[in-house]
């Protein structure tokens, strides 16, 4: 069984080949280096680049691949950007047409909170902490299709934050992997921020988070207090990933499961990989390859469903 899977609801054009849960071969093209000097993705540019490159990696596939190899197309459907989701479906959509194969559209969510099982098979039920430049959500999984959101952010995504506290300190953008990687040679002391209270204790305010970080730094210039930038966008991320460990041990203290799942871009961050390991005996974190936006994923997604109906 042969899966293609397509992505393309940001700023990734990425192509996968799936065969019997094996991810034959990976292919992603990343906008970044062009949002980079914009500080954000701005959704036009993103459309057309999505074209050119959906084109590109058609190219490589077919050079390496048999069209008539494939039994299934799998392509993200949402949630994401209304433009480069077109794309991504009207290219799925031709090649389902001419290769006459059976079209399936994937929530690209679903396939971030399964892109660990690549490399790890998940016993349900399973929590899973979902974080990513749009989301942020804990999630209990009764299966492979059966998903409840059980908290989330009530404002900012935790990644959206990561990127928004770096563009703001000058830092650049996308956000999440400079703030990291400072982190990680950061050998000094930690700002304490404290972590924003909500009413339904599953749920995240990452908004409040920020508007501490930044009142920081603008009431220290106010003083003409020189700042260490270093310092604050690292106790920044103690504190975010704190906060997302804490209310990931409070689910766990309400709901007994058998695996602890990550999932979404922010689970590249090294600092919750190492901690999120520490919450469950049976943690699986995605392979890093497969953390930020990939199409492996999204094929992923429909071999777990393909199997789990045979099987029924
Ligand atoms: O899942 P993803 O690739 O795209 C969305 O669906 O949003 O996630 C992108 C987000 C960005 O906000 C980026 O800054 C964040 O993931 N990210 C990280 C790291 N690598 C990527 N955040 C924290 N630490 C990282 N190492
Ligand atoms: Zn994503």
């Amino acid at each position: 069984m042969r899966i293609l899977g397509i992505e393309t609801s940001h700023d990734d054009t990425s192509i996968a080949v799936l065969e019997n849960g094996k991810v034959l071969d990976l292919w992603t093209i990343s906008q970044i280096d062009i949002f980079k000097e914009f500080g954000g993705t701005i959704p036009e540019i993103a459309s057309r680049e999505h074209v050119k490159n959906i084109n590109l990696l058609q190219e490589v596939l077919f050079n390496k691949y048999d069209k008539n190899s494939f039994d299934y197309i799998a392509y993200t459907n949402e949630p994401g950007l209304m433009g480069t989701l077109q794309i991504g479906y009207l290219f799925a959509s031709a090649l389902s047409i001419s290769l006459n194969i059976p079209l399936i559209p994937i929530n690209h969510l679903h396939g971030h909170l399964l892109s660990a099982s690549i490399d790890s098979e998940i016993k349900f039920p399973a929590l899973c902490l979902l974080v990513s430049g749009g989301h942020t959500q804990l999630i209990f999984a009764k299966n492979y299709e059966d998903f409840k959101i059980i908290g989330q952010t009530l404002d900012d995504a935790v990644g959206e934050v990561f990127d928004k506290i770096s563009s703001k300190s000058g830092l650049g953008f996308p956000g999440g992997k400079i703030i990291d990687s400072i982190y990680q040679n950061y050998q000094g002391e930690f700002i304490e921020f404290t972590k924003p209270h909500t009413e339904n204790e599953l749920d995240f305010s990452f908004s409040g988070l920020k508007t501490q970080v930044l009142n920081y730094i603008n009431s220290q210039k106010m003083k003409n207090i020189p700042i260490d930038i270093k310092q604050v966008v690292a106790s920044f991320q103690k504190t975010a990933i704190d906060y997302l460990c804490f209310k990931t041990k409070l689910a766990l203290e309400k709901y007994n499961v058998k695996t602890l799942i990550l999932g979404g871009g922010v689970s590249a961050n090294s600092l919750l990989r190492t901690e999120f390991l520490k919450l469950h005996s049976n943690t699986i974190i995605p392979n890093l390859k497969y953390a930020t936006d990939n199409a492996a994923m999204i094929a992923q997604v429909l071999h777990l469903r393909l199997k789990h109906k045979n099987k029924d």
